[in-house]
Order: structure tokens, then sequence, then C-alpha cells
């Protein structure tokens, strides 16, 4: 069975002992409640290290007082025994690998100094992406990006990873994160080693895999994939070289046909577009409208919609990553 480390004491002693052994230690830090997008990360870092280190951590600093903290899935025993089921045979060098460690801390092991839950009150160390946390997801959840730097700044400083995986599900996350990396020098990982791993989705209708997903009803369920319809809408208006308003849109339309259609198909669900935009990937800022078509970079189009009280978001990239 894998071992499971709760104290940042007892994870260091073993990553001491895997420093010596010159072991590489791939990292995939989520909330729990794991699903087949979490267990893509882990398999890449399996393949691609010598160790793997999972940890499971329900951080409060990047909820808001409004939302779900206290109702967030929490299903540890599913969650490790998903992870003792994984196995890879390393491509490259034909070695059996399966996750090394999970690391499961207290809330006050992650913040010993104590956690104030009121932003206007809080006091003490924070990590701050100045300037990259406000726009798309940052914009509905003011605190967000500084909670999750906050705690992934002291997840790497514990686990110490040689490289570390994150979700494109969370493209903003991701690569404000790398940014984090490389503003503070961080050489666990290395800005490089933080990788991007594609969105794994359900193949029956593309729904972008989530822990919130657990929340929907079933009426829910049935309509919960129309914000990425909306995406492919403004993704394919946007290849065929429309504006960014027309891009939108068509992602809009999308939505509010899907209402209409579920209204009268007689289903119990309210749905309700939180946003679709279009930013640019490297400064995050809104993709303007005249500068739409001539920017070559990379776009970020993303949007967030509540079906029912659950909040679910996903994403595409206009160009390559
Ligand atoms: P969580 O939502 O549990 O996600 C953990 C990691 O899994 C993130 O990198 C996320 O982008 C990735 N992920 C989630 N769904 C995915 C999917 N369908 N396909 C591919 N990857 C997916 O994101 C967090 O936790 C937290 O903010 C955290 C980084 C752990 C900090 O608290």
């Amino acid at each position: 069975t894998i071992p499971i480390f709760t104290t940042v004491a007892d994870y260091r002693a073993w990553r001491r002992a895997a420093f010596k052994a010159g072991k590489t230690v791939g990292f995939v830090p989520t909330m729990g409640a794991l699903h087949e997008g979490h267990i893509s990360l882990v398999r890449e870092s399996l393949e691609n290290n010598d160790l793997t280190v999972v940890s499971i951590f329900v951080n409060p600093a990047q909820f808001a007082p409004h939302e779900d903290l206290a109702t967030y899935p929490r299903t540890l025993p599913k969650d490790l025994q998903l992870l003792e089921e994984q196995k890879i045979t390393s491509k490259s060098c034909g070695e059996t690998r399966t996750p090394s460690a999970v690391f499961v801390p207290t809330v006050s092991e992650m913040y010993p100094s104590g956690i104030v839950q009121n932003v206007a009150e809080q006091k003490g160390t924070f990590i701050e992406v100045q300037g990259y946390g406000h726009q798309m997801e940052g914009k509905s959840r003011p605190t967000f990006f500084r909670g999750v730097a906050t705690v992934v700044t002291k997840l790497f400083n514990v686990i110490e990873p040689t490289q570390a995986y994150f979700g494109q599900k969370d493209i903003q996350q991701a690569l404000l994160l790398k940014r984090m990396c490389r503003d503070l020098l961080l050489s666990h990982p290395e800005p490089s080693n933080l990788h991007i791993i594609p969105t794994a989705r359900d193949p029956t209708d593309s729904l972008a895999l989530s822990s919130r997903n657990a929340y929907l009803s079933t009426d829910g369920r049935k309509v919960a994939t129309t914000l990425w319809q909306a995406l492919k809408a403004a993704e394919t208006a946007w290849t065929e070289g429309r504006t960014k308003r027309e891009c939108i849109n068509a992602a809009t339309k999308v939505v509010e046909e899907k209402i209409a259609q579920a209204s009268k198909d007689g289903l119990e669900v309210v749905m309700k577009l939180d946003y679709v935009e279009m930013n640019d990937a490297q400064t995050f800022e809104v993709l303007e409208e005249e500068k739409a078509r001539r920017d070559t970079g990379l776009v970020i189009l993303s949007g967030a919609l509540y079906v029912d009280k659950t909040r679910l978001i996903d994403n595409i990239l206009l160009g390559d990553i």
C-alpha cells in the first residue's frame, strides 16, 4: 500500500531519502474527489518520474465565504483506492511504476499560524501574482488565485518536486503558477518542469470531468455540456475568421437555445451563463476587438456556467500551447 504522510516532517524525511538516492519526483496537487482528470495527471507523472507524489488537501484559503468549502466532496478512502489501482510500465525504461506517496495534511499543518476566512481581516503571508488574478475566473472569484498561489507555493516547498502536473481544465491557474515559479526563481519545480495536461472529458458528451460534477442532479447532468458546446461554437466562428464579438455571440446563442430547449423538455434545471470571454494567454487581458484578428498569440477562450447552484468551467485554447 502507498505510504500516506499527514505531517510535513514525515514527508520531508521520505523526500530526503529520495534526494539521496538521486530519484526524480513528480507531483500532482489535488483537492481530492479524484476522477479520470486527476488520474491522467498521475499517469503522466508516473511515466516521466522515478517517484510520484499526490497531495490531497481542500484548501480553505481559495474558497470565498459564500462558496462550497463545507460541502466540497471529500472521498479519501475512495481516492486512495483509485491511486492504489494505478500502475504503468514506463515506455522509456520499461520499469513498472505505481504512485509512491500521498500527502494528506490537516489545515493546521498547512497553516500553522491559522487562517482567517474573512478577506478584510486577513493578516499574514500570502503569495499573489499581481495583475494575473483578476481576469476570467478571478473576476468572479477575486481572492481565489491568491489562495491557490499561496497553497501551491507551500506544497512546492514541502514536496520539492522535480516536475509538477496541472490540468488545462484550470488553464488560468496553470499559467499563473508557471509565471509564479519563474518570478520566484523556484527550482522545485523549474518553471519549464510545470506541465499542463489536456482536459479529460466524459466520452459520451465531452463534459469536462470535475469533482464538482458530483453536485449535478439528473436533469442538471443532461444539460451540463452546454458550456462546452457554446465554446465549440465560438471556436468554429473564430476559425471561420469571425470577429471576437461574433464568436462570443455564437457562444451565448448556444446557451440561450439550450435554456429554451431544457424548458420545452420539461427539465427541472436552471442554467445561467456567468461569462464567456477571450483573453490573451500571455497577459490574461481581455482581447481587444480590433486587435483580436491580428493577434497571432495564444488566446484563451473560456467560460463559466451555473447549472442550478453548481458552477462549471471550461476552456479552449486558440492557437498552439
Ligand atoms: P483540483 O480541482 O482537485 O484539481 C487538481 C488538478 O487536476 C488541477 O491541476 C486541475 O486542473 C486538474 N484537473 C481537474 N479536472 C481535470 C480534467 N478534467 N482534466 C485534466 N485535469 C484536470 O485545482 C485544484 O484542485 C486546486 O486549485 C489545487 C491546485 C490543488 C490547489 O489547491
